[in-house]
């Protein structure tokens, strides 16, 4: 990958801003202020193994998910780095039930940050792959005061940016502000992210393919039918293909991103909705995949159209290259067909 020597991340945004010139530079602020988070964050995860930050707090989150230190640490390092740039009005995380109000003695600003702090937190301690997603809307609520829980239920089409940072062999933060994704590697020795790959588009068609098959007894019948049919052999296709599953759903999302494929966490017979929560976790990575040319549906249609009516609401997500997620899609569709009912 070329790797441009001195396109830092904080020039590529001012570039990125001469080319609108109605912008107003608070994007770029906030983008900048996210860079310094993941850079703080990439340290401690870094050093993890090393300080008293692994293992669980023993309190758990509004999932009823027992939550690490490093989530709560990434979690207020994130709000830190945002409360007072003055772009914000309002704030949502994994780990606050209620959305966060940007504190009284900092100015509001006019966007909308949605995080989640640590994502693959069962992974912390085993030195896997793990990240951050961020969800970045304008406000639609009025006036100038503090946002408020309709700034954060908007749909994913209505994002103005949407990125990730993932903590693995290098840390990276890979984003697009709606025309294109692009991805820079953090170079420690100068504490600078290095444009490392630009233009980031996801191949029509992978040979990989993501989903927990410890779930196989719960799912659809189509999905069954579908993962049974990428374990047959024709050449032609590229069959039978390669299954990865790092339990980082980052980790799973950059690799598809990348090598082309599909990844899925979709809803079955014990999770109806699935278990990935829409407004922080599918609907960035939909964002940022339908950027780089790829699909994000629930089973049925666009990840991005769906109508949010909770802050933490799951919703099924097969996501990566347009003739994977078709695929699935009509294995889908036409095995409700055959039942005349939808999952
Ligand atoms: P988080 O750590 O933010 O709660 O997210 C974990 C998610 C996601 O990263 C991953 O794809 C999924 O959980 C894995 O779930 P399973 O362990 O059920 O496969
Ligand atoms: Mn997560
Ligand atoms: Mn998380």
């Amino acid at each position: 990958m070329s790797t441009t020597p001195f396109m830092t991340l904080e020039r590529f945004i001012i570039e990125q801003e001469r080319k609108h010139p109605e912008a107003t530079g608070a994007l770029s602020r906030i983008l900048s202020d996210l860079s310094i988070a993941a850079k703080i964050v990439s340290r401690e995860v870094n050093k993890a193994g090393l300080v008293e930050i692994l293992g669980f707090t023993g309190s758990t989150n509004v999932h009823g998910e027992s939550v690490k230190k490093l989530d709560i640490y990434a979690h207020d390092m994130l709000f830190k780095a945002m409360d007072h740039g003055g772009q914000l009005c309002v704030m949502a995380s994994e780990e606050e039930e209620d959305i966060i109000h940007i504190p009284k003695h900092f100015r509001i600003g006019k966007y909308v940050m949605l995080f989640d702090p640590l994502d693959g937190s069962s992974n912390i301690d085993v030195n896997v792959s793990i990240g951050t997603i961020f969800s970045i809307y304008k406000r639609v609520s009025e006036g100038d005061g503090p946002g408020t829980l309709e700034d954060c239920l908007q749909r994913g089409l209505e994002q103005v940016a949407a990125g990730y940072v993932i903590y693995g062999s290098s840390t990276m933060l890979v984003y697009t502000v709606g025309e294109g994704v692009d991805g820079f590697t953090l170079d420690p020795s100068i504490g600078e992210f290095i444009l490392s790959h630009p233009n980031m588009k996801i191949p029509e068609k992978g040979k990989i393919y993501s989903i927990n098959e410890g779930n196989y007894k719960y799912w659809h019948p189509g999905l069954k039918k579908y993962i049974k049919w990428l374990q047959e052999e024709e050449k032609e296709s590229g069959r039978p293909y390669s299954t990865r599953y790092i339990g980082s759903m980052v980790a799973d999302v950059h690799r598809t991103l990348l090598y082309g494929g599909i990844f899925m966490y979709p809803a079955d017979s014990r999770n109806p909705k699935g278990k990935l929560r829409l407004q922080y976790e599918c609907n960035p990575m939909a964002f940022i995949i339908e950027a780089a040319g790829g699909k994000a549906i629930d089973g049925y249609k666009r990840i991005l159209e769906r109508v949010p009516t909770a802050l933490h609401e799951r919703c099924p997500i097969f996501i990566g290259s347009p003739f994977d997620v078709d695929k699935v899609a009509k294995f889908i569709a036409d095995t409700d067909a055959e039942l005349e009912k939808p999952i």
